[in-house]
């Protein structure tokens, strides 16, 4: 894991390499404590917390369509873009983070 901190008010960690989430997918990563789900919409990387805010399971188990993400457990859905709730049992948002893709890495913000 790489950190530079040059930018913004947090520190940019490198959480992948762009092939390991490709359109359509989730990845499940980690910088420094946190665990984030990324979401590649169509060649956007979105980063979300990985934990549900239903009942805390990760999100990472769920299903990406389009630009929103379906919680395995409980089927509560989820903005990728901003983190908010849009389909019950869900109803408060989910973190999310700053994304940069750099060549081919993925990096966030935390
Ligand atoms: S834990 Fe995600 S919907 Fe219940």
């Amino acid at each position: 894991m790489e950190a530079d901190g040059e930018e913004g008010d947090g520190t940019w960690v490198k959480v992948a390499d762009l092939s390991e989430c490709p359109p359509g997918n989730l990845l499940e990563v980690e910088a420094g404590r946190e665990r984030i789900v990324l979401a590649n919409v169509d060649g956007d990387v979105y980063a979300l917390q990985n934990r549900c805010s239903h009942q805390d399971l990760p999100l990472s188990d769920g299903e990406l369509e389009g630009d929103r993400l379906e919680c395995l457990y409980h089927g509560a859905r989820f903005d990728v873009c901003t983190g908010k709730a849009v389909g019950l049992p869900a109803i408060k948002p989910v973190l999310s983070y700053d994304v940069q893709i750099r060549g081919q890495e993925i990096f966030v913000q935390i």
